[in-house]
């Protein structure tokens, strides 16, 4: 009886710590991808209205906006260090963990008036992110979905003023558009996909 209730207690404790030990720290890049922690949260789990959740990310979207901080075409003093960093120790691994961990949405609160009028004017960015708005690889249109709504907006601000990525023919349709949306709309448009699971 008493073998039985320590065999018990040891399969208990594989259980329990199985997770943990089999947890996200193990997989590669998992270590590179720490001090990543200190602004977009353990795991890539930005729980701030400003830095974007890097959890679920597109590993091809990843790399993309690796490069660019790194070549200077979207300007960002915090992230042009780390950028140069992730291709030096293995962008492939550190994409890779990020894809992996779980996307919880950002926990920034909505107002539900902004996400409304946001939904009716949020047709216009289907057409590459497509209804859903987790975008298209084939396109390169990423996913917004979930993304804290400052976040969103800085971005579409950025478009805007033709200051991510200035001059990049890829990106002249969806500047365009930027244009013609009011400042105060593009805060409806970012609540709106932030709001989408
Ligand atoms: C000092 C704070 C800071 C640290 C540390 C940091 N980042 Fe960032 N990161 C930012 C900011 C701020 C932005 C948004 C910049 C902008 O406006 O484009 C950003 C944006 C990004 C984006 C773009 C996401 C998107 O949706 O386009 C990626 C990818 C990224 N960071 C990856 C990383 C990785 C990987 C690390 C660790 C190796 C890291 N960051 C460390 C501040 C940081
Ligand atoms: C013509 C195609 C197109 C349309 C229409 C479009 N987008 Fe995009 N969007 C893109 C592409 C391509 C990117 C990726 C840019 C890059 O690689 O730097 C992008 C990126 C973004 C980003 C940055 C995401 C991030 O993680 O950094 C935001 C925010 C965004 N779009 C919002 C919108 C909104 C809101 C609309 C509708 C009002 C819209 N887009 C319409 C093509 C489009």
């Amino acid at each position: 009886m008493r073998v039985f209730t320590v065999l018990l207690l040891v399969l208990l404790v594989l259980v329990v710590a199985g997770p943990a030990v089999a947890g996200p720290l193990d997989m590669p890049g998992a270590s590179q991808a720490l001090v990543c922690s200190a602004c977009h949260g353990f795991a890539g789990e930005s729980r701030s209205n400003t830095m974007p959740i890097l959890a679920g990310i597109a590993p091809w979207y990843f790399k993309k906006a690796i490069q660019d901080y790194a070549a200077g075409k979207r300007t960002s003093p915090e992230m042009e260090p780390y950028a140069k960093m992730v291709l030096q120790s293995g962008v492939d691994d550190i994409a890779a963990y990020f894809a992996a961990q779980a996307r919880t949405a950002s926990p920034v609160k909505l107002d539900p008036a902004a996400v409304e009028r946001g939904r009716a004017a949020a047709v216009q960015c289907t057409l590459c992110h497509g209804v859903s708005g987790k975008g298209d690889p084939a396109k390169g249109v990423p996913d917004l979905t979930g993304q804290p709504p400052g976040y969103l907006r800085s971005q579409m601000l950025l478009f805007k003023a033709d200051r991510r990525s200035p001059g990049d023919e890829q990106l002249k349709a969806v500047k365009a558009l930027m244009r013609t949306i009011p400042d105060e709309q593009l805060a409806d448009l970012a609540a709106y996909w932030s709001s989408v699971r």
